[in-house]
């Protein structure tokens, strides 16, 4: 069945169907809806006159709409946004807002977390083929299996995956609280930790557990080259090596503070270094260059030459998407039950212990 909405009046468009083909009028031209699930948004041009701020301004105010951004996306993204954050403050967000449409401008887990903890919320994105592969990395037939062959094991999985996988799941973590999770288990608890193996492996390093670890990893921070980070290292040795967790082992071995993104950008505002090197995605210089305009921002370089540390994922989101998406509602996330409600359970069990943990 199409999830979309059969009929609805857009000021001078209008949407139509024709023989079980969803066609809707964008910006004067006829475009199949079905067409959504290929591109994973309107592809349609966007008058370059118009004032995108302005008319996402406007749109937002007549929708009672709300932005959610996390700290990868695009600067111009971020700077229309009414919340920035890291996975915990945006799901956060995203379970208290009053507005009736929240946009989710990140990946396609985010905006599906807000979906989860907000059902009765319009959950939208700019591009619903915003994906992320260490959700990509844990298919949810193989880790069904996975838990099958350990019983007796908490399933804690990393919030970058798929909601049948957080269905599946005890609790869900972030990179902010997840040693807080583990922590609030017993220390005999035998726990399983997906998707990440480079998050499971600080986590044991952090609370001196063994976890039974699945074999997934984060593209952009796995790409990091140590060789090139120690090489930028000896041009600027008063810059502080600051990284996130997805980074492989030998990487946040060299790292002056390991953190989620608001984290690190907490810690490269407050700390008295002058310069860093940041070996996340290149997103988050953009809020640290506005909370610490007079320090130095050097984003680590990968492996290559490739722009790789740029997520494809979260910068498949642009301006032009989300104002098209405010306007059609266009594509929106769905969830069937039950996977909505038992993986809104896992979700509400992390949101309690950060609670407690003051996060
Ligand atoms: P944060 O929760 O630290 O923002 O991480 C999200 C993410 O996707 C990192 O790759
Ligand atoms: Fe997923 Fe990595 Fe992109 Fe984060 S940076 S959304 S973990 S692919």
């Amino acid at each position: 069945m199409n999830s979309f909405p059969r009929l609805h009046t857009y000021d001078d468009d209008s949407l139509c169907t024709y023989k079980n083909i969803f066609m809707i009028i964008v910006e004067g031209k006829a475009v199949d809806i079905a067409k959504l699930d290929r591109t994973g948004f309107l592809d349609v041009e966007v008058d370059p006159q118009l004032d995108l701020f302005a008319e996402i301004a406007r749109l937002k105010r007549e929708k009672n709409a709300v932005i959610l951004a996390h700290y990868y996306q695009e600067a111009d993204i971020q700077d229309i946004a009414d919340y920035i954050g890291d996975s915990l403050g945006l799901a956060q967000q995203a379970e208290k807002t009053q507005a009736d449409i929240i946009v989710f401008a990140g990946v396609h887990f985010m905006a599906e977390t807000a979906k989860i903890l907000n059902p009765g919320k319009k959950v939208v994105m700019p591009d619903a083929k915003a994906g992320c592969s260490l959700a990509d990395s844990c298919p949810p037939v193989l880790f069904k299996k996975f838990i099958e062959a350990h019983p007796g094991h908490t399933v804690i999985s990393y919030i970058n995956c798929t909601a049948e996988i957080k269905a599946l799941s005890d609790i869900i973590c972030t990179s902010s609280n997840a040693v807080k999770i583990v922590e609030s288990l017993p220390a005999d608890q035998p726990i399983i930790f997906a998707p990440d193996k480079n998050l499971g492996r600080y986590i044991e390093k952090k609370t001196g557990r063994k976890m039974v670890l699945w074999d997934g990893s984060c593209m952009v921070h796995e790409i990091f080259s140590l060789e090139r980070i120690t090489k930028l290292k000896h041009q600027h040795p008063d810059a502080k090596i600051i990284a996130h967790p997805e980074c492989e082992e030998p990487v946040l071995a060299i790292a002056d503070f390991i953190g989620s993104t608001t984290g690190l950008l907490k810690y490269a505002t407050n700390d008295s270094a002058q310069a860093f090197i940041v070996v996340t995605e290149t997103g988050i210089i953009h809020q640290m260059q506005k909370s610490a305009p007079h320090k130095t921002f050097i984003p680590a370089p990968p492996d290559n030459m490739c722009a790789c540390n740029d997520c494809p994922h979260m910068k498949r989101n642009t301006l032009e998407k989300i104002y098209l998406n405010l306007r059609y509602e266009l594509p929106e996330i769905n969830i069937p039950e039950p996977t909505i409600s038992k993986a809104r359970q896992s979700i509400q069990r992390m949101l309690e212990i950060s609670a407690k943990a003051g996060l």
